[in-house]
């Protein structure tokens, strides 16, 4: 088939297909997001204790960390196309029975069910977007998961501004609030029936015919000759190492996986979540705002956190990934460290004003680097043979950061006296620490094929082992 014809034939159905396959991101980001608005009116509503509301939030970081362990393996051995129809499906029960949850242990068990489907996506989702989308433009397509999230958790807190207080139908404005997480799941259970399956996968389980039909569907500007050569390209690093389990994780893979989840505990330990989650409480708590203005506060971050992603997928494929971190963990580091130092120097009133100022800047130091960086490089530095179960190990090791994270702000905020200069301090330091690992730790992967990166990865596994001997 000529160029031209390709084009015409396939070009829109490639660009939906990236975007349904991101569409796990947005429920990431609602799922996670709306908790912040709602969790008082459900701790009211359903006379629940502290510790009993503290537990309906974090039991979704539990269900994630839980559903991106087990997913990985399973996503090698069955595809990710049925993992992620899998995964929608416990969308759409999380989603309705929350919405519907009469009392503490069934909103519990729905939280948890979101958290196994929210933990499944953040697995499947990077390898599955790494291994459909061309080298040229890997870095940008992968981002739209990211962007998916930050439009996820834009909606969620539009949602919460826009049913408090209204009970539509005589349902509890609540109830409507995570019931909104249903349309999106929808969407994403219908769109993982027509996805294609990974053309990746389809070489490794032997089906080669399907996996170039698959390429031509996703590749409109691609020649025929172009298409075998990738497809060549794929079944010669597929022979390379065939077997993948956990033990090949710890031995060729173990620099990916160290930089996997290094980079993965960074992007929670800089604190990122404490901005994102619980940004009402720090500007009622620390700079006694009132509950209306803190709220509208986040959702002016939440929209700077949206535009500044979407800076992010036009940059991605023109700066190497490495620099970008490194930039992004500086300014995370800079503008926290200046935050903290004038919360402890200078009057409650004007800190407040510099405080959302360098916010925002931090949001934006995150949001055109680690935010979707972590992500891009979890789906594309494994070898094709462990990347399921690798992207499993870096995804859990994200969410178990942010349960760290989520679990202690508010107690190292209480032992500040609600200072915001003491856990933001601390989170700068991380960012400064941040630096130095990228630059020991983790591989070059810009401008690179998936099996270019493998074959280095690969190179250098054998010279440690022969410096080893
Ligand atoms: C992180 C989330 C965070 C979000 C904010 C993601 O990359 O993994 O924990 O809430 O970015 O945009």
């Amino acid at each position: 088939m000529s160029k031209q014809q390709n084009k015409n034939t396939h070009s829109l159905n490639s660009n939906v297909i990236f975007v349904i396959g991101a569409l796990g991101g947005l429920l990431f980001g609602f799922d996670t997001g709306i908790i912040s608005g709602a969790s008082p009116l459900i701790e009211k509503a359903l006379h629940l204790t502290i510790s009993e509301i503290s537990f309906v939030t974090s039991a979704v970081l539990i269900g994630s960390c839980v559903g991106a362990l087990t997913i990985g393996g399973l996503s090698d051995k069955y595809g990710r196309k049925l993992l992620l129809f899998i995964s929608s499906i416990l969308f759409i029960i999380g989603a309705l029975m929350s919405a519907f949850a009469p009392n503490f242990v069934v909103i519990v068990i729905a939280r948890i069910i979101l958290g196994l489907a929210v933990g499944s996506a953040s697995a499947l989702t990077p390898a599955y977007l790494a291994e459909l989308a061309p080298k040229e433009r890997r870095g940008s397509l992968e981002t739209l998961f990211q962007l998916m999230i930050t439009a996820g958790i834009l909606l969620a807190y539009m949602a919460n501004i826009g049913f408090l207080h209204h009970n539509i139908a005589g349902w509890a404005d609540w109830r409507w609030m995570l019931a909104t997480a249903f349309i999106p799941a929808l969407a994403l259970f219908i769109g993982s029936i027509i996805l294609p399956e990974s053309p990746r996968f389809l070489i490794r389980v032997g089906r080669v015919e399907e996996s170039h039909k698959v390429l031509t569907q996703l590749r409109p500007d691609y020649t025929s000759e172009q298409i075998e050569g990738e497809l060549r390209d794929i079944q010669n690093a597929d022979s390379e190492v065939h077997k993948g389990g956990v033990k090949e994780l710890f031995t060729i893979a173990r620099p990916a996986l160290v930089a996997a989840i290094g980079i993965m505990l960074f992007q929670q330990l800089v604190g990122i979540n404490s901005v994102i989650y619980y940004l009402p409480q720090v500007f009622i708590e620390g700079f006694h705002f009132s509950a209306s203005s803190a709220i509208w506060i986040s959702v002016g971050i939440g929209v700077v956190n949206f535009l500044s992603t979407i800076v992010a997928t036009i940059i991605m494929d023109k700066f190497p990934r490495k620099k970008l971190l490194i930039w992004g963990a500086f300014v995370m580091g800079v503008s926290l460290a200046i935050l903290s130092v004038i919360n402890y120097t200078i009057n409650i009133e004007t800190a407040a004003t510099y405080t959302i100022i360098l916010i925002a800047i931090y949001i934006f130091g995150f949001a055109v680097s680690w935010g979707p960086i972590a992500w891009v490089l979890i789906g594309e530095i494994f070898p094709l043979s462990v990347r399921g179960v690798g992207s499993s190990f870096g995804s859990a090791a994200n969410w178990l950061g942010n349960f760290i994270v989520t679990q202690f702000f508010l107690i190292i905020l209480a032992l500040f006296h609600n200072n915001v200069g003491g856990p933001f301090g601390i989170f700068a330091i991380f960012s400064f620490l941040a630096i130095p690992f990228v630059m020991r730790f983790v591989p070059e992967t810009h401008g690179k094929s998936l099996e270019q990166i493998q074959d280095e990865l690969l190179e250098g596994s054998k010279t440690k082992h022969k410096d080893a001997k």
